[in-house]
């Protein structure tokens, strides 16, 4: 007998580890694209599913890491960070945001990615028994991390009736007694909400009350357009009582492999995630965080790849609206997310999101992202392959042509 099977802790399934048979999203997304590649090997699958950056890194930011690798003075452990980093990020917030009054050694330390930052926050703050909050749909991290350590997760369904934002109101009295995470997200992956002011006021008012830190999901803050000025959780009155926001390069700067991020916020709570990261791994690489920066002092950078998204927004939901969709451009991120189609005039049904998107990409070639968390939704993403307007409307033309023939029905 495999004596691992006794080894393996519950929190991963124990005796069960590995032997679920239940197929996951995205393994069931790539399934469907390798079927369709090798149906059709002479048609290009159009990725609308990517959850990153289309294009690398700014060559300015790439020209400081190669300068910085090889200098001696940056080849050692980085652990909780470089000072330089945390004033940048003291300074960007302050620029961006309005954010000032920052301590950068107090109130600002770097992380290995937002996901690793998300994955530590809970252990900081949950014991068994304990609850997050978490929006749904969204980014599981911080949730799949409370239940590791034996804490439960009360889902907060974004929906359509309510802007995308959480009822906060709704959350009954037994939960909010044993709640100390609220975990948000905006601008919101999947639904490319973005937050307003009262949001956050709201949100701050609620912390208080019920005595729970919050822990805003900034990943996509600055990716905003159309007038909407990127807005921090932390430029709210009273916000930095209450909570933290975690800040990430990969989307505002195209640094998704380089792994880098700051938490930014309140004083206990970035020292109680300083000292949990402090026993968990041993800093970013030095080079790349003088890299970031040189990103976080560019912001010409986040502002041509905003203009670029917004540009190939108008293109998609303009064809995705043609097609009977109910398509509307959002203010942040790099994510449409839209009604998902009930069918095909020809009488096919798809009673779930993934299901219509397993169906596009068989036959159509075209991947999303589906979700089925609060209603059926596919989400379709501007960080598709092309090069230039022409490109871009290339791409979309040939999607719109590729969608019509499929006669989906709504
Ligand atoms: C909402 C959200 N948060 C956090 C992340 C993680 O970003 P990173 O770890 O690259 O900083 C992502 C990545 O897709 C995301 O969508």
């Amino acid at each position: 007998m495999d004596f691992f099977e006794t080894l393996i802790a519950e929190r991963l399934g124990g005796k069960n580890f590995g032997k679920s048979t239940e197929i996951y999203k995205f393994e069931k997304i790539k399934r469907a694209k390798a079927e369709a590649k090798l149906k059709f090997p002479d048609i290009p699958i159009i990725d609308m599913g990517v959850g990153e950056p289309d294009v690398p890194a700014d060559p300015t930011i790439v020209e400081v890491l190669s300068n910085e690798a090889g200098k001696s003075e940056n080849r050692w452990y980085a652990d909780n960070g470089i000072l330089e980093f945390q004033e940048a990020a003291a300074r960007y917030m302050e620029k961006v945001y309005g954010v000032s009054n920052l301590d950068p050694t107090k109130h600002i330390v770097h992380g290995i990615g937002s996901k690793p930052v998300l994955a530590l926050l809970p252990i900081c703050l949950i014991n068994p028994g304990d609850i997050t909050l978490a929006t749904s749909p969204g980014y599981g991290v911080t949730s799949t991390y409370t239940r590791y350590l034996g804490g439960d997760v009360y889902q907060l369904p974004l929906l359509q009736e309510n802007n995308y934002f959480p009822d906060l109101k709704k959350v009954p009295a037994e939960i909010l007694s044993k709640a100390k995470i609220l975990y948000i997200n905006y601008p919101n992956n999947p639904t490319g909400q973005v937050a307003t002011l009262d949001f956050f006021k709201e949100v701050v008012e609620f912390a208080n009350q019920n005595k729970i830190a919050v822990i805003q999901d900034a990943a996509y803050a600055a990716v905003t357009f159309d007038g909407y000025s990127p807005l921090s959780f932390l430029s709210v009155d009273g916000a930095m009582d209450v909570g933290i926001e975690v800040h990430s390069m990969s989307k505002a700067f195209n640094m998704t492999g380089w792994r880098l991020a700051f938490v930014v916020g309140n004083e206990k709570l970035v020292n109680a995630y300083a000292t949990v990261k402090d026993n968990t791994d041993s800093g970013q690489f030095r080079a790349i965080q003088k890299a970031g920066i040189r990103a976080l002092n560019s912001l010409q950078i986040t502002k041509e790849t905003c203009d670029k998204y917004s540009r190939r927004f108008d293109l998609l939901v303009t064809a995705l609206n043609e097609l009977g969709f109910s398509a509307e451009k959002p203010k942040g991120t790099f994510y449409c997310y839209v009604n998902s189609p009930k069918g095909t005039k020809s009488g096919i049904r798809f009673d779930k999101a993934e299901e219509a998107s397993t169906f596009l990409i068989k036959e159509a070639q075209i991947s999303t992202v589906p979700w089925d968390n609060a209603g059926a939704y596919l989400r379709f993403s501007v960080t598709f392959n092309a090069s230039g307007y022409e490109e871009e409307k290339k791409v979309i033309d040939e999607m719109k042509k590729r969608l019509q023939k499929l006669e989906l029905v709504f």
